[in-house]
């Protein structure tokens, strides 16, 4: 693929929040885990690992937790003069769950931070150096293994939402997939064969959101 050819289609992907009942083939699902894998992370510690939810009774429990705490959460909402500002926005949270055939939960984990002990054991003091772990590098580690698999299942001509909604129910979901500590979960993926086509969402122009240092401005 050219440059211009892949920008294209980096263009097409988008999120997508309703799904066919056809079930996603396992050897498909592997080769979007494995696109997932392909991610930098910091000093290749790869601090990731993927749930990866196709049993339905199993979904549904997911579905259901998260639907709860939203629901909880609205009535909440509901009680303050910020209602509206809320309105539906819940729905979101949980919705794109409800018919997607699997739902991929990763996960991340901290590590000591190296450069910081060693730091310390040349008799420096760590808060003076800024290090990977102000940048939080296993979190963002793992954020470029969910976009690495975003691009992989759209390569396969799969629908995929990553969510953060269904963080609402993180103890709930922790529980009944077994995560525990070190581990915890970045939102939730909701994967399968897209139902209709999903809505374009603008983007900020590039000079809303770059600045380019050249030679004429650097200083
Ligand atoms: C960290 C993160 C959290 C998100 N959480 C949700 C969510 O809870 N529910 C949802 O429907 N979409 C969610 N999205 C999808 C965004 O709404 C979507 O990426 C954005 O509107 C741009 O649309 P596009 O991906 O189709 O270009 C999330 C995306 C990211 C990166």
């Amino acid at each position: 693929m050219t440059g211009p050819d892949t920008l294209e289609w980096l263009r097409s992907r988008r999120s997508v929040r309703s799904f066919t009942t056809e079930p996603v083939a396992r050897d498909v699902l592997e080769r979007v885990l494995e696109g997932a894998i392909t991610a930098p992370s910091s000093t290749n510690r790869q601090p990731w690992r993927f749930a990866v939810v196709r049993a339905a009774a199993m979904r549904k429990k997911i579905v259901d937790a998260v639907a709860a705490k939203t629901g909880e959460m609205k009535a909440i909402i509901a009680k303050s003069h910020h209602a509206e500002d809320f309105g539906n926005y819940g729905d979101f949270f949980h919705e794109p769950l409800a018919s997607a055939q699997v739902i991929v939960v990763p996960q991340y984990r901290e590590y000591p931070d190296l450069i910081a002990n060693l730091i310390a054991s040349g008799g420096g003091d760590p808060a003076q150096f800024s290090t990977a772990s102000a940048m939080q590098s296993e979190l963002v580690s793992t954020s470029t293994a969910i976009m690495t698999l975003l691009l992989q299942a759209h390569a396969e001509g799969l629908g995929a939402c990553m969510m953060a909604g269904p963080m609402v129910a993180r103890r709930e979901i922790h529980a009944l997939l077994g995560i525990e500590d070190p581990w915890r979960m970045v939102g939730a993926i909701a994967l399968g064969h897209p139902e209709g086509s999903a809505p374009v969402r603008g983007r900020k122009p590039l000079d809303r959101v770059v600045t380019w240092i050249e030679e004429e401005n650097a200083k």
